[in-house]
């Protein structure tokens, strides 16, 4: 006969034991998740760091100022920083970019968790915590600094509001922090602050920064030593337009900024962008040489864009805007070519090109140059920018549509003297040819290239 006290002994012994498994067992720290109910009553702020590194890619270990774990000090160390979260859900990004960062470098990745905080339907609630988030990562910077780590080794990856909360850490020590990346840094209650105020390019000795959204949710005007306007930085191709699209509709071309960053470390297609003073004149063709020297090479988007630091950071003031276009998905990149096109028309010519390549396995590609009407002058050569999804390495056929965009009235000929096909990414690359083509308006022509002679001017 089993006494109820001995029946309460036995209970208390299982409950213990789950309590122990608990304690010691396999499960791993994730990221809180709170719910809905919790963005409309507001979160009291708490900061949780949790650290990744190659030896436990997806398990966490909760680390704190007192409590390193297996935080090598020696070793780069990569802050990831979230905004604000008005739903209470974890961000959808946070594994894959984790993983993602480790894969290509041996680093310690510490996620910071401030999601009470960040949680609440008041935007300004959230934002009113950034310094304090700060303030806590700034004494575990300074502990970590203490054990001997290196300010130079310290790398801050901020999206959104974490953009800031990046600056504020960097501004306190004084921008010698390593490197910090604001992807589409938040615009609302920090558009038109001073520096000191939110993110500048002397919060750290390099601060690379994604546009994405820039006329909402995203800080409007630059704020890095390279800023990267994504499709001119408004509105993303593949977002919804309208309302129609749901919950999208408001977080599609903020978040896009992180799956652009995404896509540099797991891609094996790399974004070129183009230094230039506004999107209309990269999309017109005038920003395509880089740098002060022709040989040097575009600045790359996304984690390596730290290989132009040196020759951004002499610049005076040492800031640069980049521009580039991408695809609606990833790996977003898009392959840049220039078609420079003679014509030999009496009266001048304004129109659209649509182009089109083939390559023998069959592939084609298509670009529609159509942003605005292009001048064409008797025997003035223009240079358009052309747009690819694809990059086809051998050419076979090319095919050209004119079109002036009206459907009534005569049908124009566009004659071309001579057009030239060549790859801005590869400039190795053989230049296609061809001579003499009437184009009609609205009719697709297609022909075979010729190689461009060489030394041609
Ligand atoms: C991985 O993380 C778990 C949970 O924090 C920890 O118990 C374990 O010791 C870690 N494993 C290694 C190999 O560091
Ligand atoms: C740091 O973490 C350790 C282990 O998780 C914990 O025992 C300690 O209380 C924490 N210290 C602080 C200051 O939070
Ligand atoms: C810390 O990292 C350094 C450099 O990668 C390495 O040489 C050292 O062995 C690591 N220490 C530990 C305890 O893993
Ligand atoms: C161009 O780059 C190559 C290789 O990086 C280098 O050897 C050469 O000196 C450079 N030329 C100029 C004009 O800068
Ligand atoms: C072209 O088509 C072939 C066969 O359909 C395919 O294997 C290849 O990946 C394609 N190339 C490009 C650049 O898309």
């Amino acid at each position: 006969m089993i006494s109820p006290v001995s029946m309460l002994r036995f209970y208390v012994f299982i409950s213990f034991m789950c309590l122990a498994r608990a304690d010691t067992g396999e499960t791993c720290p994730s990221f809180t998740r709170l719910s809905f109910h919790s963005a409309l009553v507001g979160t009291g702020l708490n900061v949780r760091l949790m650290l990744y590194t190659r030896r436990n890619v997806t398990c966490a270990q909760t680390i704190n100022s007192s409590a390193f774990e297996n935080l090598n000090v020696t070793k780069k160390t990569t802050f990831i920083v979230h905004g604000f979260r008005p739903t209470g859900s974890p961000p959808v990004w946070m594994e894959d970019l984790v993983k993602a960062l480790l894969s290509v470098e041996d680093m310690n990745v510490v996620v910071v968790d401030w999601n009470r905080g960040a949680t609440t339907v008041m935007y300004n609630h959230a934002s009113s915590k950034t310094r304090k988030v700060a303030t806590v990562l700034k004494e575990f910077i300074d502990q970590m600094l203490a054990k001997g780590a290196s300010l130079d080794d310290i790398y801050m990856v901020g999206v959104s509001l974490g953009a800031h909360i990046a600056g504020f850490v960097g501004e306190m020590y004084h921008g010698r922090l390593g490197r910090i990346t604001g992807l589409d840094p938040a615009g609302p209650l920090f558009n038109g602050k001073p520096p000191q105020d939110r993110l500048d390019p002397s919060d750290a000795q390099f601060v690379d920064v994604i546009h994405s959204d820039s006329d909402a949710l995203g800080y409007k005007e630059p704020l890095g030593n390279i800023d990267f306007y994504p499709n001119g930085g408004l509105d993303q191709p593949g977002c919804p337009k309208t309302i129609l699209g749901g919950f999208q509709y408001f977080k599609c071309d903020h978040q896009r900024s992180v799956y652009l960053y995404l896509s540099s470390l797991r891609e094996s297609c790399t974004i070129t962008a183009y230094p230039c003073d506004s999107y209309q004149d990269y999309r017109n063709g005038k920003c395509v040489s880089c740098g002060a020297s022709q040989n040097q090479s575009c600045p790359l988007l996304g984690y390596y864009a730290d290989n132009w630091k040196d020759y951004l950071r002499e610049k005076d003031p040492p800031m640069t805007k980049a521009f580039f276009d991408t695809a609606e998905e990833k790996p977003f990149c898009m392959y840049h070519y220039f078609v420079d096109i003679i014509t030999w028309n009496r009266n001048i010519r304004r129109g659209d090109i649509t182009i089109k390549l083939r390559d023998k396995a069959g592939n084609t590609t298509e670009s529609k140059i159509n942003h605005e009407p292009t001048t064409f002058q008797k025997y003035h050569q223009v240079s358009l920018l052309a747009r690819f999804n694809q990059d086809l390495e051998k050419v076979a056929a090319i095919s050209l549509v004119f079109s002036t965009g009206s459907v009534i009235g005569p049908r124009y000929q566009l004659r071309i003297l001579r057009m030239k096909l060549r790859s801005l990414a590869h400039p190795e690359r053989p230049q296609l040819c061809r001579y003499d083509l009437v184009l009609m308006e609205n009719v697709e022509t297609v022909f075979q290239p010729i190689l461009c002679p060489k030394l041609q001017m």
